[in-house]
């Protein structure tokens, strides 16, 4: 079954470890993460080893600099044939056109999907509070998520927690990308707040990113086929 809305979070210290995991599973079967531990080990030649293997890529480089560097940056990864990458919301609504304007430029196939990060779930009022944006977390979250629709990005990461909320207000194709997702029986893990996949595909998220549970199994691809049939709408 294609399946590219379970995302894969490919959190390995180095490549060989990586790909002995992406040797166990099908491109068809889900996409997969690259984020910054592995892309600074591994580099760009490892993100085309595999999507030359035919797997979707969601590049996790969360770019927020001024709008041209980012633009640049939003069109080397274009270049690298990737499915998916995200800027940060922070950067402002001339930083994201400006990624948005960069991948326009190609070819619609060659288009990764666009997304941006709201609010870290690592940041709390306080800490939001300690660098200048004051409100609730959830409005920080609500404002930050229009902007990125705004700006024609195509979704935006988010916690489970706001998911609802950020669906409420955005287009139904607008995408929610969710990780902190747990089966029942998993292990929490280092998450505080994780949900279900099928409480998340309620809450209205379009893509949930999963690490451990999958990366860990004794049978990855027994996992993922897991995750796969409760996120999917019987
Ligand atoms: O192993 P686990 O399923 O917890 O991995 C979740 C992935 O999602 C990791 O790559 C983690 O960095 C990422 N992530 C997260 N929470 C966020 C943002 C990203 O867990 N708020």
């Amino acid at each position: 079954m294609t399946h590219h809305k379970v995302i894969i979070a490919l959190d390995y210290p180095s490549p060989d470890l990586a790909l002995q995991f992406v040797d166990k599973i099908q491109p068809e079967a889900c996409a997969l993460k690259v984020g910054f531990e592995l892309f600074v080990t591994a580099g760009p030649v490892f993100v085309e080893n595999l999507v030359a293997r035919g797997f979707k890529v969601f590049l996790d480089l969360k770019f927020h600099d001024i709008p041209n560097t980012v633009a640049q940056a939003c069109a080397a990864a274009a270049r690298l044939g990737v499915w998916m990458i995200n800027v940060h919301a922070l950067g402002g609504i001339p930083m994201m056109q400006a990624a948005r304007e960069a991948i326009d430029k190609f070819d619609v196939q060659q288009q990764p999907h666009l997304i941006a990060v709201t609010v870290l779930t690592s940041m709390n009022q306080v800490t939001l509070g300690s660098i200048g944006v004051h409100g609730e977390v959830n409005q920080v979250v609500s404002q930050w998520a229009a902007m990125a629709q705004q700006a024609k990005l195509d979704g935006v990461v988010s916690s489970a927690q706001e998911a609802a909320m950020i669906r409420a207000q955005t287009d139904p194709e607008f995408m929610i990308v969710t990780p902190g997702i747990r089966m029942p029986s998993d292990s929490k893990d280092d998450q505080h707040r994780i949900v279900s996949p099928s409480d998340a595909l309620d809450l209205g998220v379009t893509h949930i990113v999963v690490g451990r549970p999958i990366t860990q199994a004794q049978d990855p691809c027994a996992a993922l086929e897991t995750f796969v049939t409760a996120f999917t709408r019987a």
